[in-house]
């Protein structure tokens, strides 16, 4: 951890059912050392009051733009550069709207505005304004413009949905704030989004491989990890290009998401979207597809045998991006779901599709992990075998995209 002390955040806290983990925030940088000046939003007085945020930060609360233009408060110009960062935890879709929008019509867009310090977001908000075209296309305005996100983090919502939307949790809102005021962000000689400027190929879902036009062959997976990777890479700075299958899940924002069925399907995108500093594959491909899919539907004919499918092998989409060769990814990743002799199979897999790393989980139906949301794995490089804890699907995908930018730096 970090030494905090001398530090000082601005904190804009906007409203949202997630507002009360601001509170447990401010503790946790009270605790670090880090001084806190805390800024709340009209819509973020419904969910905390400026006395809980006062009383924890120990500082004056700021909630209103005309008082401070009197000669005896702070001016909003001097507040808005009296921090080290600005942090706005939750940020509502509402004021990342108005921040790429560079409206100014309230104390904390005043300041988002007029300040001249580096800006870390933590969006909170409903699954669907999350991944509504507006809330993209604002996160992507905000990223090129160098703000800083952390999170959303992926589950259940107080709204009953699920999906991407819950606030980050307030300990990994604290490891982005002291990473950003880590001495070598103010030197400068770090960039804040460490894979910015890099291009990261995902693979996700499963493949379906058609019968006839209305039958196919498919397999259990959900998408969660391969989605929560394309997330994770797209929010340290990375272009992602997700070639999924067919899922439920929605689009992470701000990565370019390509849809595909079939594994041939998918090989093609993949190699349609090179060159990548990294890929990472993380579909279930299907081994086999059906030699002659029917053009039309197959009918029973009764009395008569049903249909025998002959089966060939479809292309391996990892292993034929991880030949050698000039279009070769820096760094190929693949996963490799066992049921037994999980280490050593998922190295020999390494070996064979000349894979960097593998990761290894088992999915024999015990661990419930195959369509589930946690996973078990083991990262196998060549230089060992390093054993995770069970984690959920988004905190796989947080640690390998951290492991990915230590990688390519
Ligand atoms: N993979 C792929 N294309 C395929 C099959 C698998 O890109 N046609 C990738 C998967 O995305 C995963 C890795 O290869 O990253 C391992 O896949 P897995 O299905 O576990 O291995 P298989 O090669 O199919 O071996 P087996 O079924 O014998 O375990």
């Amino acid at each position: 951890m970090n030494d905090l002390s001398g530090k000082r955040v601005l904190l804009i806290v906007s409203g949202g059912i997630a507002a009360y983990k601001a509170l447990e925030l401010i503790r946790l940088l009270r605790g670090g050392g880090c001084g806190v000046t805390c800024v709340l939003t009209d819509a973020g007085k419904h969910f905390v009051t400026p006395l809980s945020l006062q009383a924890l930060s120990e500082s004056k609360v700021y909630a209103d733009l005309f008082p401070l233009t009197d000669e005896s408060e702070m001016g909003h110009i001097q507040l808005s550069r009296s921090a080290d960062l600005v942090v706005v935890a939750p940020a509502s879709a509402d004021i990342l709207a108005k921040m790429a929008a560079g409206l100014a019509d309230d104390l904390a867009s005043t300041l988002l505005l007029a300040t001249d310090k580096p800006v870390l977001v933590a969006p909170a908000m409903n699954v669907r304004m999350w991944q509504h075209a507006a809330t993209v296309a604002n996160m992507a305005r905000l990223s090129a413009r160098g703000i800083h996100v952390v999170g959303p983090d992926e589950g259940a919502m107080a709204c009953n949905e699920f999906g991407p939307g819950r606030l980050a949790e307030p300990p990994a809102i604290l490891a982005a704030i002291e990473a950003l005021l880590a001495p070598h962000h103010d030197l400068g000689l770090v960039p804040a989004r460490p894979l910015a400027g890099r291009h990261a190929l995902v693979t996700s879902g499963p493949t379906h491989e058609p019968i006839d036009p209305v039958r196919y062959i498919a397999n259990r997976s959900s998408g969660r990890q391969g989605h929560a990777i394309a997330a994770s890479l797209a929010g340290l700075g990375a272009r992602v290009t997700l070639v999924s299958g067919p899922v439920s899940m929605p689009d992470p924002a701000g990565v370019t998401v390509q849809r595909v069925e079939s594994a041939r399907q998918m090989l093609e995108a993949c190699q349609a979207a090179l060159p990548a500093d990294v890929a990472v594959f993380a579909a279930a491909v299907a081994d086999w597809h059906v030699a002659h899919a029917a053009t039309g539907k197959i009918k029973k004919v009764p009395g008569a045998a049903p249909p025998t499918l002959e089966m060939v092998p479809n292309p391996d989409i990892l292993a034929t991006i991880a030949a050698p060769g000039p279009a070769r990814p820096r760094l190929v990743i693949g996963f490799a779901a066992e049921t037994e002799n999980l280490i050593a199979n998922a190295d020999a897999k390494r070996k064979r599709k000349n894979a960097d790393w593998i990761i290894a989980n088992d999915v024999t139906p015990e661990t419930g992990i195959m369509g589930g949301e946690e996973n078990l794995v083991h990262l196998i490089t060549a230089e060992g075998v390093e054993d995770w804890p069970r984690l959920a699907k988004h905190e796989v995908a947080r640690r390998l995209a951290s492991r990915i930018a230590a990688a390519l730096a």
